[in-house]
């Protein structure tokens, strides 16, 4: 009997509020000033919202870099990124990397030196190489094997993604 009374109390629903903010950032160099629930991740507001869906998402725990951004030049996995966390702050997507129709060294040499094979995780390296190259305009092989570890690849097998890194470092 009391066992019964617990069960349909614990049954009941559990309303949760959730404010809504006005944000204000740019996202590839435009302003964007979108409405978004306290709890959504940014990479929904970015290929939801946005309709920007360069930015892939794979693991969604943070693991595979598939959903890499830059914020402020910072390397983050927007699948885990608070969407509020951008107010007032620059992100820049796989959409942002190229200028007009000319592709950035890194996209270049990607296609060239065959970074990629099934294109699912690329927007993720790219975005990755480039902070990597930021940071490190001559990588190393072991500073790239270091900081590509995060952005996992299922195809290339890796070698294709180094040269390229090393063949954009070189341009
Ligand atoms: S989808 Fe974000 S790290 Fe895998
Ligand atoms: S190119 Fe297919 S997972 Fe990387």
């Amino acid at each position: 009997m009391g066992r019964g009374r617990e069960r349909s109390a614990s049954a009941r629903p559990i309303f949760v509020f959730l404010s809504t903010h006005r944000l204000r950032f740019t996202l590839n160099g435009s302003p964007q000033s979108p409405e978004v629930r306290a709890d959504r991740r940014l990479i929904d507001v970015l290929r939801v919202d946005l309709a920007l869906t360069g930015t892939k998402e794979g693991c969604s725990i943070g693991v595979c870099g598939a959903c890499s951004v830059l914020v402020d030049g910072e390397l983050l996995s927007a699948c885990l990124l608070p969407a509020v966390y951008v107010d007032g702050r620059a992100v820049t997507t796989v959409e942002g990397l190229a200028n007009g129709e000319t592709l950035s060294p890194l996209q270049d040499a990607f296609i060239r030196d065959g970074g990629f094979q099934c294109g699912i995780c690329t927007p993720g390296q790219l975005i990755a190489a480039t902070a990597l190259l930021a940071e490190h305009p001559r990588p190393t092989d072991d500073q790239i094997r270091e900081w590509m570890m995060g952005n996992l690849c299922r195809c290339t097998g890796y070698h294709g993604i180094t040269r390229a890194i090393k063949t954009a470092a070189a341009a």
